[in-house]
C-alpha cells in the first residue's frame, strides 16, 4: 500500500464557486482538460440548475442524474491528485453548496470581470471566512470589456472582505486584450482566442526585457510596467502562509473560454493550495495522518430511478485509509458497517476503489443508514463538527392529503431531511410540521419526491414567519420564561432543540431586547 503521508501531500481537494455565469463550469472543464480528464471542451455536462425557470421539473431531474457525476471529480496532474467538488449552481440549494464547503481544502473563486462581485460570491464568502478556508480568485472573461483590473481589485478587497494581491496581470481587456504577465513567475503569454489550445508563453528575463515590448507593443509594454510598479508599491508581497491562513487570497486574470490564464492558476495553485488539513472534531481535532480511518458523510445523493431507491452518501475521509470490505463503526447509530462496492469520482466515472485516502471522497451506497454530518471511524466515538444547519429563509406548513399513506408521507419527510433537502421544524403549540428551505424550488422538490419515491401526497400552507433561530441560555429559568411568554411560536428541530419562530424582524430585535440572558443562533452549530 501507498505510503499514507505522501499520498496525503500530493492531495488537493477543492471547490470552485461563483455567482452562476461566472464561468464555473467552463474553467472547470479547462482543469480537467489539463490533467487529461477529458479530450475536448464541451464534455462536461455542467451540475448547474439555472437558467431554466426555476419550476421546470423535468430539466431539473435531468441535471440532477447528470450531478452524481460531476459532483467530484478526480484527476492526476503533475504529481498530483486533484479532487474538485462541484457544488450546484442555483441559489435555492445554496445549503449544498455550504455543506459541500465543509469537505474541501481551499476554494477558487470566480469572478465576472465585467460584473465584478456579485450576490452569491459573497454568501459564500461569508462561508469561506467563517472556515477559514484559503481561497484564491480567477477573474475570468478578460475577453470581453470588463472593469478596469484596478478597480477589480479594489472591489474584490471590499466585497469578500479579504486583501488580494495579484499574481498575473492582464494587458489591456476585451477586444484589446493581449496577454498575461505572470508575476509568480515571472513569465508572459500572449492571448490568442482558441477554445481548445494552451496558449503561448514568452519567456523572458524580467519586465524590463524588451521581448516584452516587441511582443505587446511599446506603449502596452510601458503600461504594464507601470501596472506592476504600481502593484508592487501598494500590495505587500505574497507569502504563502498569509493564504494559507486565510489573510490574503492571490487574484489570477484570464479567459476560462479561451483557456487563457488557466495554466497560470492551476500550476500555482498545485503549488500553494494546502493539502488536507487537519480537521475539527467535538472531541479533538483529527490529523490527516493518523493510522485510523475517520470520515464523514457532507452530501447524500438519491437515486432518481424509481425502481432504484438507494442513496449515494459522500463521505469525505479525514484521516487513515478507507479500506473496501472493512468494518467501520457508524457513530451515530453505535453500529458496524461494511461496503463491498465503494466507489471513488475520477472525472466523469465512478468506479468501485480498495483503497481511499485523506482528502479524497469516497461514495458509499446507502439505504438509509446515513444522515448529513454522520461520523465513519474503527471504533473511536468522534463527531466532526462543522456542518450547520443555517437557518432558513422561507417556511410552509406541510399537510398529509391521504390519509392512508400517513406512515409513507413520515417516513419519506424524515428521508429527506436526513438528506439535508430542507429543515423540520414542529410547532409545540399546535404540533403542526413546518419545512424551513433556503429557496422555493425545494418545496417543489420535496412534494414532487414525496410522491415518487414513497407514494405519499402533501399540500403546502402558508405560514407568515421571518426567520427561524436556535435558542439557549445558562439560565434555565430565563429560558422558560421565554418559552412560556413565545409559547404559540416555539418549536423543536428534529435533535429536540429549541427554535424560536419569529415572525417579523421587529419581533426578533424585541425579543433579544427583552431576553438579554438569552442567546440567539442563525446557524444550528455552536
Ligand atoms: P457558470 O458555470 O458559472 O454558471 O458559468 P459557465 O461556465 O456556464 O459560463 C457562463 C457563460 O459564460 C457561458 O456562455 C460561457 O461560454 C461563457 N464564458 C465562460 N468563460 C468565458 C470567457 O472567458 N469569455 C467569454 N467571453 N465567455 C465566457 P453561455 O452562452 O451562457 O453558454 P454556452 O452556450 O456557451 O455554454
Amino acid at each position: 500500500m501507498a505510503n499514507l503521508s505522501e499520498e496525503i501531500k500530493k492531495r488537493r481537494t477543492f471547490a470552485i464557486i461563483s455567482h452562476p455565469d461566472a464561468g464555473k463550469t467552463t474553467l472547470t472543464e479547462k482543469l480537467l482538460l489539463f490533467g487529461g480528464a477529458i479530450h475536448v471542451a464541451g464534455a462536461v455536462k455542467s451540475n448547474k440548475i439555472k437558467k431554466t425557470a426555476t419550476s421546470d421539473w423535468m430539466e431539473i431531474e435531468k441535471q440532477r442524474g447528470i450531478s452524481v457525476a460531476t459532483s467530484v471529480m478526480g484527476f492526476e496532474y503533475e504529481g498530483f491528485k486533484i479532487n474538485i467538488l462541484d457544488t450546484p449552481g442555483h441559489q435555492d440549494f445554496a445549503e449544498d453548496t455550504f455543506r459541500t464547503l465543509t469537505a474541501v481544502d481551499s476554494v477558487i473563486i470566480v469572478v465576472d470581470s465585467a460584473k465584478g462581485v456579485e450576490q452569491q460570491t459573497r454568501r459564500l464568502m461569508e462561508v469561506c471566512r467563517m472556515r477559514n478556508t484559503p481561497v484564491i480568485i480567477f477573474v475570468n472573461k478578460m475577453d470581453r470589456e470588463g472593469r478596469d483590473p484596478f478597480d477589480i481589485l479594489d472591489e474584490l478587497e471590499s466585497e469578500l472582505k479579504i486583501s488580494v494581491r495579484p499574481l498575473s496581470w492582464p494587458i489591456n481587456g476585451g477586444a484589446n486584450f493581449k496577454g498575461v504577465y505572470n508575476i509568480y513567475e515571472h513569465n508572459l503569454s500572449l492571448f490568442a482566442a482558441d477554445k481548445q489550445r494552451v496558449s503561448d508563453r514568452v519567456d523572458i528575463t524580467d519586465i524590463n526585457d524588451p521581448v516584452i515590448d516587441e511582443a505587446v507593443g511599446a506603449d502596452d509594454a510601458e503600461k504594464l510596467r507601470s501596472d506592476i510598479e504600481l502593484i508592487d508599491g501598494v500590495y505587500p508581497e505574497f507569502e504563502e502562509q498569509d493564504y494559507l491562513d486565510a489573510l490574503v487570497a492571490p487574484v489570477f486574470f484570464g479567459s476560462a473560454l479561451n483557456t487563457f490564464g488557466v495554466k497560470e492558476l492551476l500550476d500555482c495553485f498545485i503549488r500553494i493550495a494546502p493539502s488536507p488539513r487537519p480537521v475539527q472534531a467535538v472531541e479533538r481535532e483529527v490529523v490527516p495522518t493518523e493510522e485510523k480511518f475517520t470520515g464523514f458523510v457532507f452530501k447524500i445523493h438519491a437515486n432518481m430511478d424509481p425502481n432504484h431507491r438507494s442513496c449515494i452518501a459522500f463521505v469525505k475521509v479525514c484521516s487513515g485509509v478507507f479500506h473496501r470490505n472493512q468494518y467501520y463503526h457508524h457513530v451515530r447509530s453505535n453500529k458496524q458497517v461494511r461496503f463491498a462496492a465503494p466507489t471513488a469520482f475520477m472525472a466523469q466515472k465512478k468506479e468501485v476503489i480498495d483503497d481511499v485516502y485523506p482528502g479524497d471522497i469516497v461514495g458509499l451506497p446507502d439505504n438509509g443508514t446515513f444522515k448529513i454530518g454522520d461520523t465513519l471511524t474503527e471504533g473511536e466515538l468522534l463527531h466532526f463538527k462543522g456542518l450547520p444547519s443555517f437557518s432558513p429563509e422561507m417556511f410552509k406548513y406541510i399537510e398529509n392529503t391521504d390519509p392512508m399513506r400517513t406512515k409513507q408521507l413520515s417516513k419519506g419527510i424524515e428521508q429527506l431531511m436526513d438528506e439535508g433537502v430542507a429543515q423540520l421544524f414542529v410547532n409545540q403549540f399546535n404540533n403542526r410540521k413546518i419545512i424551513g428551505t433556503v429557496g422555493q424550488l425545494q418545496f417543489e422538490v420535496i412534494q414532487y419526491r414525496l410522491l415518487h419515491e414513497y407514494g405519499a401526497s402533501c399540500r403546502w400552507e402558508p405560514i407568515h414567519l421571518y426567520k427561524a433561530c436556535w435558542i439557549e441560555s445558562d439560565d434555565k429559568e430565563a429560558l422558560e420564561a421565554f418559552k412560556r411568554r413565545k409559547q404559540q411560536y416555539m418549536a423543536l428541530d428534529r435533535e429536540g432543540r429549541d427554535v424560536f419562530l419569529a415572525d417579523s424582524g421587529y419581533v426578533l430585535d424585541m425579543a433579544q431586547q427583552d431576553f438579554p440572558k438569552l442567546k440567539f443562533h442563525f446557524t444550528s452549530e455552536f
